[in-house]
This record gives C-alpha cells, structure tokens and sequence, in this order.
C-alpha cells in the first residue's frame, strides 16, 4: 500500500504536499517524493526513506518553486525501495509525471511493448508503464491519454498526474484503490484518505472505480471511462484533525485502545431504535435472509479473528451454519459458495488485496455479499452488495484494535439483528440492553487493569508465549496472540486449550508463559484443568476470569479481570486487556509500536 497526494493552488505546493504526505505516511513508508510544475518545468525530488529525509532534501518544500504537484509515499511492492524506484516517475520527455498507489498486474508485457517502442525505463517498478503509456496517447489532451492508458491498464490504481503542458492542472484516476479529491477556497486536492486532507478542507468527493477527475485551482471536473462528464456527491468530514493526530498519547496505538468505547459506541448506538436493532442500510437483505443456507465469513489478520469471535453469537442467535475462511485460503479453494450463502466480509482498510479477491470469488459464484469495513468509499465497500460501516474513525496504527473491536460489536449487531427478523429471538431486550452496555464494559476493562504495565515488564524478556482459551475464549487468543507478535516481536500462539495435550505441552516449561482466557462459563471447569495441567509443568500462568470468579484466581499466577458480561459478547470486552499487554511488553522493548517492521496498515498486494 502506498500514499498519494496532489494540490494545485495558489500557494507553494510543495509544502503542502509534504505535509500531506506525513499523514499519509503510516500507508507506507520506504521511499518517497514530490513532483512539482513551475514555469512549464516539472522539478521531482526523491528519497529512500522517510517523509523527514524529502523535507530534509527539499528545504521543507521552500526549495522547489510551484503551485501545482503530485507527491508519493511508498510500500515496495515491484522493486527494491531505492530512490530510483521511488514516485513520481517521470516520462522520457520530461512532460509528464506520475504517481500511484496500487498494482499493474499485466505491467511486464507493456514495459515489453514500450521498450519494443523506443522507450527507456529509468526503474524497476510496475508503475513506470503508466507514465509511459501517457505520453505515448497524448495527443493534445490530457484525459483523453489517461483514458487510452487506463484502458490497456490491469490491476489496482489510484493515479496522479501532471503535464507540462497543462500548468495549474492535476489529475486523478481511480480503480480498486482508494482515492478522494478535497475541495478548498481557490485550490483543490487529492489524496488516498482524508487524514491528508482535513488539515486543508472537509468537503471531499469520493472517486469510484473507473472515475477520472481534472482538478484547477478553481474548478473540478469528473468524468467516467468513456470521457462522458459526471456529478458526484460532495460529503463533509465530520471528526477533526487531533482525531488524526495522537491527542498527547505516546502512540496511536495507545490512543485508539483508549478510544474503544467510544468507537463501539459509535457503531452501536445509531443502530438501536425503540429497543431494538435496525440497520436501514440492509432492508433489502431482510426478505432474503430466510433462504439463507449458510453464512461465511472472510477476512484477513485481526479482520478474519473479529469473524472467529462473531460466530459463536451468529451461530447461536440465528441458527444458520456459520463458516470463517482466510480471505487468501477461500480465493483458490474452488469454495462451495452458491446464491444460499451470505458472505460476510471485514476489512478495516477495505483495501486489502486477498479480501477483496475473496469477495470477488464469492460475488461470482452467486454469494449475497454484506461488506463490514471503516474506511467510507474504499473497495471492499464498493464492491459488496451490502456495506455496513463501523464507525471506528480514522485508525493509524498499523495493529488494530478499535477496528477489530467495531468489527465484532458489527457481528453481534448483525446476529441480533438477523435472528429478530428471522423470528428466532425470545430475549432481545436483554440482548440489547448487552449491546449497549459493552462501551462501558470496555471502558471498565480498561480502568481494572492498572496492573498491566508491571505485568508488561515481568513478561517482556520472554522468547515464547502461549494464549489459550476454549470456544469464544479461543477466538480472543487468537488476537491476542497477533497483537503480541505484531508489535513486541516476541513469538506467541494461540492455542485451543483443549488441544494442549496433543502435542504443544511438550513445550511448557519452568517459567514458560501462559495466558488463560477463561470468560466462557459453559468451559470454565475444562479451561481450568488446563490451568492446573500447564502449571504443574513449570508455567506461569496469567489469567483473564470475570471479575468474582474465585476458583480461576486461585490457580493462577496473574490475574487481569474483566467485566462480568454476557459470555456471547465477552471477546469485545476480554481483548482490551491484551491489547495493553502487548503494548506495554511492545513499549518495554523499545519497539517501533505504531510501524511495526515489515508491516503496513493495509496489505493492498497478495
Ligand atoms: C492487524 O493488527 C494487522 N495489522 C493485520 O492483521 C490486519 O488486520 C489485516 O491485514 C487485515 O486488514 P484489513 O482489516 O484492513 O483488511
């Protein structure tokens, strides 16, 4: 995944594309750079590295003069990230300059044919073609070349081009990456998410698949693949700029644990009405949902681990078959999908690649499709026949957390929602009354736990650690587990207590961490023998009971409590206190918490 940027104004662009693009930068963050017009000139200025070294090179942007560019930061996907293979790439004659977030999948037989053509590559990248093929259409006119270049294009791009042609002008192009053009007083933007754009405006237009746009300083035209012109809706921006920013936490991380309750709060509570839940967006899912045979649910990472904890309550609550696929698993499995199966679909980024493979899969072979993502307009939302937004806000750090924990207070919803309509519900004002207890239960997880930073540094040395949990207990150490590996680097696994015996006890040893999940009443008396079984090995056990449950607080070693809850929707609630573990163990450790290495917020390649 990559960042883009464009402004074309009356101030110097440089500045505000480098401002642009360090909002941006948690897209990405290898190499990056800045294409600028002055004067019928496009200077570009490239770095591997940050968005720090590009300010460094450029004089914060004073050095290059301009108020029309692009800018760019990158993931490297095809090419090592060097400053060669940095955007924006240029074309040969210098009138053209491209930037791009996504993948040219058929890029090696058009790099092909251009050489064939007389042109010369200057990297190894896939986007090198596109600027290429530009200037091989033009003909005059700018979107005209865009449109012929799109045409022989495959793949994922979210484009921005200038010409030097065409001063004060820049161009945007969308396909199955997401792009939006911010609307100003005199000057105009694009960018891949609105983090960029809110410093600048709030009205913003969401571009969709095959969608072009021809921004001036003081005028934005839209057009569709044939170059017919089009009108879009303009929608405003609603949260601001410090809900960006860290608001005077030390990472975002922190500060999106922190904003959990509010965040499911703000997912739940417009979707209560009269006692009930009612998702307006899904009124012409309910007439189908009787001949509903089966339900499936795909994600990737945490995203997949949201559909482990939903299930239990979709199984139970609607009494419809519940199947949870790893997006990157179900795309090649020739999947017995068919027009009986709902699939469900979660993604926070709505962006990453296996995902939206897997729901493409689906979505042809006859699946009903409902989409439970946070970012408005992205992919995944654009391609399911149905879309239900968490409203987590804006999540930076590359380990989600709000965005998890939305997406299953989504699936509980759902569960509720769909065994009402189905008339299989006999208790949904308590159920409901749950729903809307579980901001406050998360908050109380939070407030219960002040152990957490000292259990932090009694763990943090560790080389191994193992989470185990029955049944719901289970999918929340599966997130737990990743949230530990993705940001402490320590290794961790989570395991189905019950399994243990099968072989993983082997590797219990004297001091060897182990982390009990033990909120599920209808298990606890099992999950507790596996206490008992690990610690007579040597473990060390850390254990997450409700709050008055004395027999887990006798056998363990470390407690963290959680609220007494619903055991249904308790994974919403257990998961916080592992999600501080892993930060302060993260934090002790000096790890990079908000950029983990290797990572990036949304894995828009397979
Ligand atoms: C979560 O902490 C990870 N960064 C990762 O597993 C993530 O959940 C996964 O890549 C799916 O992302 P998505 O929700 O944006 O599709």
């Amino acid at each position: 995944m990559c960042g883009i940027v464009g402004f074309t104004g009356r101030q110097s662009a440089a500045p505000v594309l480098l401002d642009g693009l360090k909002k941006l930068e948690y897209r990405g963050y290898d190499s990056a750079g800045i294409a600028v017009m002055d004067n019928g000139t496009i200077s570009v200025n490239k770095v591997r590295g940050r968005i720090a070294s590009l300010c460094e090179k450029t004089g914060d942007g004073a050095s290059v003069p301009g108020f029309t560019g692009i800018g760019h930061t990158r993931w490297a996907t095809h090419g090592a990230p060097t400053e060669e293979n940095a955007h924006p790439h240029l074309s040969n004659d210098g009138r053209f300059a491209v930037v791009h977030n996504g993948i040219i999948e058929n890029y090696i037989v058009l790099r092909e044919e251009l050489i064939r053509d007389g042109y010369r590559f200057q990297s190894e990248t896939d986007t090198e073609v596109i600027v290429h093929l530009i200037e091989m259409y033009y003909a005059g006119n700018v979107r005209d070349a865009l449109i012929k270049t799109a045409n022989r294009l495959r793949g994922s791009y979210a484009l921005g081009v200038i010409c030097s042609e065409e001063p004060g002008k820049i161009y945007a192009v969308r396909e199955a990456s997401p792009l939006i053009l911010g609307i100003g007083m005199d000057e105009n933007f694009f960018a891949s998410d609105v983090t960029a754009l809110v410093n600048h405006t709030r009205n913003v237009v969401y571009l969709e698949d095959g969608e072009f746009a021809e921004l001036s300083g003081n005028d934005i035209r839209i057009f569709d693949c044939s170059g017919r012109e089009i009108s879009k809706k303009v929608s405003r921006i609603t949260w601001d700029v410090q809900a960006a920013e860290k608001g005077g936490y030390d990472h975002f991380m922190l500060k999106e644990i922190m904003e959990q309750p509010a965040a499911v709060r703000a997912t739940v509570a417009p979707r209560i009405k009269d006692g009930k839940v009612d998702f307006e967006e899904l009124a012409g899912l309910v007439p189908e949902l009787p001949d509903v045979s089966k339900i499936v649910i795909t994600a990737c990472g945490s995203a997949y681990y949201a559909g482990c904890a939903g299930k239990y309550a979709l199984e139970r609550l609607c009494r419809i078959p519940v199947e949870t696929q790893l997006a990157s698993e179900l795309r090649y499995s020739d999947p017995l999908i068919d027009s009986r199966t709902l699939l469900i679909v979660i993604s926070q980024s709505g962006e990453t690649a296996d995902t939206i493979a897997a729901l493409r899969e689906c979505r042809a072979r006859g699946a009903k499709t409902l989409a439970v993502v946070n970012v408005v307009g992205s992919s995944v939302a654009s391609l399911a026949d149905y879309t239900v937004y968490t409203r987590a806000g804006p999540e930076i750090a590359v380990a989600t957390t709000k965005g998890y924990t939305t997406q299953i207070a989504v699936l509980y919803m759902l569960a509720v929602f769909f065994a009402e309509r189905l008339g299989r519900l006999d208790d949904a004002p308590e159920l409901v009354e749950e729903l809307q207890a579980l901001p406050r239960r998360i908050q109380q997880a939070i407030d219960m736990n002040p152990s957490v930073p000292a259990l932090a540094r009694k763990y943090h040395e560790s080389r191994a650690l193992f989470f185990i949990g029955r049944n719901t207990d289970y999918a929340v150490a599966l997130e737990g587990a990743l949230k530990m590996k993705e940001i402490s680097y320590i290794h961790a696994e989570a395991y189905a207590a019950g399994e243990l015996k099968h072989g993983t006890i082997a590797l219990i040893e004297e001091h060897c961490p182990v982390i009990a999940l033990c909120c599920n009443p209808s298990v606890m008396e099992k999950t507790l023998s596996n206490i008992v079984e690990v610690k007579s090995r040597g473990a060390e056990v850390l254990a997450l009971p409700f709050r008055d449950n004395r027999r887990i607080l006798s056998a363990a070693d470390d407690l963290l409590f959680i609220p007494d809850a619903d055991a249904l929707f308790s994974p919403v609630i257990e998961i916080v206190p592992l999600q501080l573990l892993a930060y302060y163990v993260a934090k002790a450790n000096g790890c990079d918490i908000d950029k983990p290495k290797n990572l990036a917020k949304s894995v828009t390649v397979e």
